[in-house]
């Protein structure tokens, strides 16, 4: 723990952060724990994927059955409920779609929490959230944890489906020192590197900072793809600009081929950019801080969402605007 370093406190974020910065290089081989993971969506599947080819004994449940036939055939253990999933498990990571869904696994008497309280092991399993659900709800969460003798991390994500496979994603981090140095070593599988923002929930306050400014860049892109095309100016020709000039960002130039291609399958649906606009314009409200670009940004979305276009890549908004 030579890298902590005490910061100033700040509402609700606890004392002490971990300095920030890349993780070490994952250890190969056969792993100890036994490790739990909820939820295999677009983001779910590749990050499970890499613990069980880590050598951790994974168990995997999702809602809908039938998602984990890849990951059973690498070697992880199918289970019928979260209950049954977190048996034995001393860490348990969940990444499902949003505070409603974390609920609904954590509670009742075949989820996540009954079940740990059924395994009692000699040190306190920790919950691992990578779901995006805002402050609100991990520190609710975090809450019905702790009454439940288990710790919590919040470790929302930044970086995508490809980031997601490749473990090069980037956490923000919310908890205790302690338990997110222990955390640390599975999130080195996944994580190219991590942000400790403070105590449990700023790691979710962080995410939504950074969403809250992917929903301005994003949106600009799709309101400006639509422009262009108006004017008369080749997709390519908006794109070669785009990708190569002063506004160019990994976030866009990972989207060109998709764009050129007019591909909407979903790396990130318009839904979720509904979500998260959501938890942004909320974070705002309670911060007492006015955001008029941030919540006419949430009005386009909720628009497009409106129009059909929820189940669709993120910049599937041009279509909106032409
Ligand atoms: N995709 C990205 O690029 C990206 C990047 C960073 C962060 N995130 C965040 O990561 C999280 C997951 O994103 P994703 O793209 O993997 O989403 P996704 O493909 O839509 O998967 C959502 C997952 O949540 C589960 N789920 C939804 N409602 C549920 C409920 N009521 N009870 C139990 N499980 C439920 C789904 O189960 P079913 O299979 O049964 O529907 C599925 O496993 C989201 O919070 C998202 O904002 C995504």
């Amino acid at each position: 723990m030579s890298n902590e370093r005490k910061t100033d406190a700040t509402k609700g974020a606890g004392t002490r952060r971990i300095k920030g910065g890349s993780l070490p290089p994952p250890a190969p081989g056969k792993q100890g724990s036994t490790v739990a993971w909820l939820g295999l969506g677009a983001m779910g599947r590749p990050m499970a994927r890499r613990l069980v080819d880590a050598g951790y004994d994974l168990r995997v449940f999702n809602r809908t059955p039938g998602r984990d036939k890849d990951l059973v055939k690498a070697g992880a253990l199918s289970a019928r409920t979260p209950y049954d999933a977190v048996n034995g498990a001393s860490f348990v990571f969940t990444m499902v779609a949003d505070a409603h869904a974390l609920l609904s696994l954590m509670s009742g008497k075949r989820g996540v929490l009954a079940g740990l309280a059924a395994t009692p092991s000699k040190r306190r399993p920790v919950v691992v959230d990578m779901s995006t659900i805002g402050r609100e709800a991990a520190v609710e969460v975090s809450e019905m944890a702790r009454e439940a003798g288990v710790h919590f991390v919040d470790a929302p994500v930044s970086g995508s489906v490809g980031p997601a496979a490749r473990g090069e994603l980037v956490a923000l981090v919310g908890g205790g020192v302690r338990v997110v140095e222990r955390v640390r070593p599975l999130l080195g599988h996944l994580c190219r590197a991590l942000v400790h923002a403070g105590g449990p929930g700023q790691g979710q306050a962080l995410k939504v900072v950074l969403n809250g400014l992917g929903a301005h860049h994003l949106v600009a892109l799709a309101s400006m793809l639509a422009l262009g095309e108006r004017v008369g100016l080749a997709r390519d020709v908006v794109l070669d600009a785009v990708t190569s000039g002063a506004f160019a960002t990994p976030s866009y130039v990972s989207k060109r081929a998709k764009i050129l291609a007019h591909d909407y399958t979903p790396d990130f649906s318009l839904a979720l950019t509904l979500k998260d606009c959501r938890l942004a314009t909320d974070l705002a409200r309670r911060a007492g801080v006015a955001l008029p670009v941030l919540s006419a940004i949430e009005r386009e979305v909720d628009t497009g969402v409106r129009a059909g276009l929820g189940h669709l890549d993120l910049y599937a908004l041009e279509k909106m605007y032409r």
